[in-house]
């Protein structure tokens, strides 16, 4: 026995991803990074999940390529944090997103960040999580997002680098996709999960699909994480592919 008192079990939001993608799995042309191929159909979906969660999660390219606001819907009931993922601290603090008022900000990023721009995030933010290096420690961020915030249910937006951390460390518990008709083809433009890849289909992270519903030439696809064990937290609903 050594008396240490046990910490607290990490706590984390149920996570879902949402990504619109061509008929070949593609997030963004290349190399102008176009991604905003989905249909009005596709618009109203992302609006209405922004509006079920208690915050929008997104890394920093998106945000500064997309000049992303992470805006909720005018009807959101509660608080909306729009959360921005930026490790070394690259994300400007003129950027768009943080001009943009209205709904909280948070920001996640590491010591690798500069004094300046941690000050500057500190300034523009309600707050600021710094993980070692440039790397989010996920698990305790997770934490204080669930903890501090009171974040429940998170929204993950992309791009791809930040989609593939979380797949990685499992960490997304569903994933909503919208297949639109387009090929865009190419090694360069982007999928919903780059950077490094799970090695063989063994240690591929596996999926369910849990609904899937036409709306003219898109499909809305929603897959749940298939866990070996189960692994909080979950969700209760039965899954209805035909819907
Ligand atoms: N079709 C769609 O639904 C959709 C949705 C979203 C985005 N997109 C497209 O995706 C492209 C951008 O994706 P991307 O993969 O290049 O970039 P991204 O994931 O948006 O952002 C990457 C940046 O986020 C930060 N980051 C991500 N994971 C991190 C981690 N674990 N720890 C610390 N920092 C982390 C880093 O910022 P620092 O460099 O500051 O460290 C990294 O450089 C754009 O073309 C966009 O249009 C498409």
């Amino acid at each position: 026995m050594t008396g240490d008192i046990p910490s607290e079990p990490k706590r984390r939001p149920f996570v879902l991803a949402n990504m619109a993608m061509s008929a070949d799995g593609k997030i963004a042309t290349f190399p102008d990074g176009f991604s905003q191929f989905g249909s009005e159909a596709d618009s109203a979906n992302f609006n209405r999940l922004r509006g079920t969660v208690d915050g929008i999660l997104c890394g920093a390219r998106t945000i500064d390529r997309d000049q992303a606001t992470l805006t909720p819907p005018r009807d959101v009931r509660g608080t909306c944090y729009r959360i921005a993922v930026t490790g070394t601290g690259s994300l400007s603090p003129q950027a768009p997103f943080f001009q943009t008022t209205g709904h909280p900000i948070l920001v996640l990023t590491g010591t690798a960040a500069s004094t300046e721009r941690r000050d500057d995030y500190q300034r523009l933010a309600v707050g600021l999580h710094v993980s070692s290096g440039n790397r989010i420690e996920w698990s305790n961020a997770l934490d204080w997002l669930y903890r501090k915030w009171e974040i429940r249910r998170l929204l993950l937006e992309g791009g791809g680098t930040l989609n593939q951390t979380l797949f990685r460390s499992d960490l997304v518990d569903e994933l909503h996709l919208t297949v639109c008709p387009y090929l865009i083809g190419g090694q360069q433009s982007p999928t919903i999960a780059e950077e490094s890849a799970f090695g063989s289909l063994a240690e591929a992270s596996r999926w369910r699909l849990h609904q899937r519903r036409r709306v003219k030439n898109e499909f809305f696809l929603i897959y749940r994480r298939c866990r070996s064990s189960p692994a909080e937290p979950r969700s209760s609903e039965p899954d209805n592919p035909e819907t």
